[in-house]
């Protein structure tokens, strides 16, 4: 390895609940004008998961994270800190990270959400890393959990094609030192929260009958400046990691990128210069699952055996704010 491990950290599980209702092109076929040919080419979505009227991201984050936990053999109370990023929280307060607790039947362990849109597992895994670091946390839950159908226009056909229901789960502890991340970095453009938002419901324009008749709880996207933007700050970020860490493009064993249009995904691979086959998807099946596209991918990729011990994964994202992430992280 030429690359020395700058934050230390062990990734000891990782777990998904995603819905099981599955809602294909088709399907949309018949609520909007749209059509399978026009999402796959626009987009590389085929189908993604949707909810059940019941259950909410609480739900899908205390799924994940109990299948994370057994995956690396501990139990949830073993946690003692659980993050969740989210932007489509249970309520606005508490956090949708102490309705997670309640429904996993533990306490004690400290919870709290980030807000940070698709790149919200990657801004949860530098602070839980941070977390470890500083010796205040020993056992890190870093979850991204979305039900996105809940803030979807389903009459508007620019954005209902998008997005997915699901979450993802990661369990990290401290590692022997030899695995982690070998550069990172992060950041925002608040300039830009503009383009995509939830107009309504917060305290700038609280939920009135006529918010609801305007459908201003729905997402608001102003869909090619985010696509200009986006590929922009994936590539960027993710190239930033790479130097900094030392690594060529050829180095990199595999490049999950926030998983929202095949097309920047695969420009922000161009941009970085690593080679198609090291590109990892799954927006065909899910869509985009806003901040638990990174952690359900990064399952996916463990579980198909395309992450070994000492692979170099390149992430990077990017959500509404806008903000930004890239990692290196050694495996
Ligand atoms: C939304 C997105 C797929 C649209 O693709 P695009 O190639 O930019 O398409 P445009 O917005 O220019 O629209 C082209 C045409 O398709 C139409 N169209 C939009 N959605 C459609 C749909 N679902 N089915 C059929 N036609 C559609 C538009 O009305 C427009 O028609 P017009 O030319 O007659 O006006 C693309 O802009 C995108 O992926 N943006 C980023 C979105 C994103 O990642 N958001 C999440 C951020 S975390």
């Amino acid at each position: 390895m030429t690359s020395s491990v700058r934050k230390p950290f062990k990734i000891v599980g990782a777990g998904v609940s995603l819905p099981d209702k599955v809602l294909t092109n088709a399907d949309l076929e018949k609520m909007v004008n749209t059509s399978d040919e026009w999402i796959v080419e626009r987009t590389g979505i085929r189908e993604r998961r949707i909810v059940e009227s019941d259950v909410a991201t609480s739900d899908l984050a205390a799924g994940a994270l109990a299948q994370a936990c057994g995956d690396a053999g501990l139990s949830v109370r073993d946690l003692d800190t659980i993050i969740v990023a989210t932007s489509t929280p249970d309520t606005v307060f508490p956090s949708t990270a102490c309705w997670t607790q309640r429904k996993l039947g533990i306490k004690g362990a400290a919870a709290f959400d980030v807000s940070a849109g698709c790149t919200g597992w990657m801004y949860a895994l530098e602070l839980g890393v941070a977390l470890l670091m500083a010796g205040t946390s020993r056992r890190v839950g870093v979850c991204g959990a979305e039900v996105m159908s809940r803030v979807i226009d389903w009459t508007d056909r620019s954005t209902c094609v998008l997005f997915g229901d699901g979450a993802g789960a990661t369990i990290i502890e401290k590692g022997d030192g030899s695995t982690g991340i070998l550069a990172s970095n992060w950041g925002a453009d608040g300039n830009l929260a503009p383009i995509l938002y939830q107009p309504a419901g917060g305290t700038q324009k609280p939920a009135t009958a006529e918010t609801v008749a305007a459908r201003e709880h729905a997402v608001y996207m102003e869909g090619n400046a985010v696509f200009r933007h986006a590929v922009r700050a994936m590539s960027r970020a993710a190239s930033l990691a790479l130097d900094d860490a030392g690594l060529g493009p050829d180095a990199v064993d595999l490049l999950i990128p926030h998983q929202a249009n095949i097309r920047i995904m695969e420009a922000t691979r161009q941009r970085c210069g690593v080679s198609s086959d090291r590109l990892f998807g799954i927006v065909d099946r899910y869509g985009n699952m806003s901040a638990a596209s990174v952690p359900v991918a990064l399952h996916h990729a463990r579980r198909d055996g395309r992450l070994a011990d000492g692979s170099a994964l390149a992430v990077t994202a990017f959500g509404t704010g806008l903000t930004w992430a890239g990692s290196v992280i050694r495996m």
